[in-house]
């Protein structure tokens, strides 16, 4: 593994930057080269073979370039090309963001009772409840597709009467079972900029995780596994390629961030 090589990150939008922000804090030497296919998003609505092939242009795009690991910041992606992307590139480190929030859950879980919340696509393919059964096969685990908070989330809408709607709308139904979780896992990178909302809903006694912190510490430990980390000692850098209107993913992308992206940092990219 070449040391000096960025961290590919991609995502069918913003949402994956919530993972790419955390991979900053944790990694700060590292490079890190992301693209979010805005032009195509979102992928959680669209069927597993056109998520498949979309995911491997985006990773194509990203090898092109050159990396030394490529992280899915997308669940839904994760959930229908992961193996996919590791038979194309069987040199490349390929990590996903389903089993670091499967992992994420467990340990977050006293009762047992974890639900999840994902795009229509991850759920329909029982990708979690699969990677938190591997865990934990005594889990007991509800599931709920949330589409619409994709939208709010790209749109910058993350409080206020209509997303508390929308969220109630999709969150009640998990809290009226006997079974009632105590954890709730954002299954789907574009949901943590709502989690304030969502916990507002779900109430006290709700833990909410998600994969972010469990996906950079997967990286960082194939990097050290593979004598990969950049030794520098200051600040990596971050570049950023979108699929469609840079103004754009700079102005939303910088809420996802945590911090302010300039529209000259963002490269328009075709696929
Ligand atoms: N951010 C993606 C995920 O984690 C999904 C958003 C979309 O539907 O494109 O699943």
């Amino acid at each position: 593994m070449d040391a000096h090589l960025p961290i590919g990150v991609f995502d069918s939008g913003m949402g994956g930057l919530t993972v790419l922000r955390v991979l900053r804090q944790r990694l700060p030497g590292e490079d890190l080269l992301y693209l979010g296919d805005t032009a195509r998003l979102p992928y959680g609505t669209k069927s597993r073979g056109t998520v498949a092939r979309y995911a491997a242009q985006a990773a194509a795009k990203l090898v092109e370039r050159r990396i030394k690991l490529l992280v899915v910041a997308c669940n839904t992606a994760s959930a229908a090309a992961l193996e996919d992307l590791r038979e194309l590139w069987p040199d490349l480190p390929v990590i996903g963001v389903v089993e670091p929030g499967a992992k994420a859950a467990c340990a977050a879980s006293r009762n047992g009772s974890i639900a999840v919340i994902a795009t229509e696509s991850t759920i329909a393919n029982q990708a979690y409840q699969r990677a938190i059964h591997k865990i934990s096969p005594q889990a007991r685990v509800s599931a709920r597709a949330c589409s619409l908070f994709v939208s709010l989330a790209e749109e910058g809408w993350l409080d206020g009467p209509i997303v508390e709607a929308v969220a109630e709308r999709y969150l009640i139904p998990l809290l009226i079972s006997p079974d009632k979780p105590d954890c709730l896992v954002l299954g789907c990178t574009h949901f943590p900029p709502l989690s304030a909302t969502i916990a507002k809903v779900m109430g006290h006694g709700v833990k909410i995780v998600d994969s972010a912190e469990s996906t950079a510490l997967e990286v960082e430990t194939a990097l050290s596994a593979a004598g990969g980390h950049n030794a520098r000692l200051g600040m990596g850098k971050a570049y950023f390629v979108t699929t469609d209107d840079a103004a754009r993913f700079s102005r939303i992308g910088s809420i996802f961030l945590g911090e302010a992206m300039a529209e000259q940092d963002v490269e328009l990219v075709n696929l």
